[in-house]
């Protein structure tokens, strides 16, 4: 298929003393990087890697959800459910677009994701095993995504800010429905009750590992704060993230499975338990729940979707000729 990337100016065409001091000046005046504009190379390859790793996450972060809208226990359930689900896809396409803008054709991404030699976010390896998780989904990975995601609408990159904004907003949504399905359930039946603290167990840590390793085992962290692609660290993000859901997991009457955490006057934070690093880095090497169901699954809608992409082709093809016709 054909894109639309834009051309950059050559490398010989730049004086690139110049072009790295407006770039750190625009940086350090916190003003926005443009595709146009000149960048370092790292910088570029930074945001590609992040940008096109953040949409995959949004087109695999489907799948588990999509599992459960034929499921969903009421007409109105489904109805949100259908909606969120087609959010997500909507934001994995804004994440592309801005991906593409720094010169990578969107084809070229996708088949990193295809190949497996993209990332997408570990969250996503993990079972929804029952309706409950609904809830813990919407709102504890959603409530995660969130806490990440706003401080990317400052981000450095325009395109990548931009496409923040709205996510963001689509994602306030996303995990109020989730906690409102936590909280009818937490309303219900004892064995309701149960279900969703048993969803909340089950996604309490690896939501919590969203965030990324440890600040000192962040290695690239430090320059994505200077290029201000980063605002805060995952440490930080991921205490911010602690302290909001603590009061709203008691205003469920349900509990967060971490017998360390507690109010910690002294730093006016919450602490809280160490995080099972292993299991991360092993979900992340592939060896999730369930990392093969996901990129089987996603393989076969990309050969699924393989017509659509023909017909797409072929009637872009239509019409430039009928625009050329025209034009003669
Ligand atoms: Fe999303
Ligand atoms: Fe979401």
């Amino acid at each position: 298929m054909t894109n639309n990337v834009t051309e950059f100016p050559k490398r010989d065409d730049v004086d690139i003393e110049a072009a790295q001091a407006y770039f750190d000046d625009l940086i350090d005046r916190d003003l926005r990087i443009e595709p146009a504009d000149w960048m370092p190379d790292a910088y570029r390859k930074t945001l590609t890697r992040q940008v096109s790793q953040h949409a995959h996450s949004e087109i695999i972060g489907m799948q588990p959800e999509a599992n459960w809208i034929l499921r969903a226990p009421s007409l109105k359930r489904k109805a949100i459910l259908i909606a969120k689900v087609q959010d997500e896809a909507g934001h994995g396409l804004y994440l592309y677009s801005a991906a593409e803008t720094l010169g990578t054709p969107r084809d070229e991404l996708n088949q990193q994701l295809l190949d497996g030699k993209a990332k997408y976010s570990s969250i996503f390896n993990y079972p929804a095993r029952t309706w409950a998780d609904m809830g813990a989904i919407g709102w504890l990975v959603d409530g995660a995504a969130i806490q990440n995601q706003v401080p990317l609408c400052r981000t450095s990159y325009g395109p990548y800010s931009r496409a923040m904004v709205r996510i963001c907003k689509e994602e306030s949504f996303h995990q109020r429905q989730g906690w409102e399905i936590l909280y009818t359930l937490a309303q219900g039946t004892p064995e309701q009750k149960q279900m969703a603290q048993d969803a909340i167990n089950r996604f309490y840590g690896p939501a919590l590992q969203m965030f990324g390793p440890p600040d000192a085992e962040s290695p690239n962290s430090k320059q994505s704060m200077a290029w201000k692609i980063k605002r805060f660290s995952n440490d930080e993000l991921r205490q911010r993230f602690v302290d909001m859901i603590v009061p709203q997991c008691e205003a469920l009457g349900l509990e967060l499975p971490d017998p360390d955490l507690k109010w910690n006057e002294e730093r006016g934070h919450y602490d809280f338990g160490e995080l099972d690093w292993d299991e991360f880095f092993a979900v992340i090497k592939g060896h999730g729940p369930c990392n093969a169901q996901r990129m089987a699954r996603r393989r076969e809608a990309h050969d699924n979707g393989a017509w659509v992409r023909e017909a797409a082709a072929a009637y872009a093809e239509k019409q430039a000729a009928e625009a050329d016709t025209a034009v003669a």
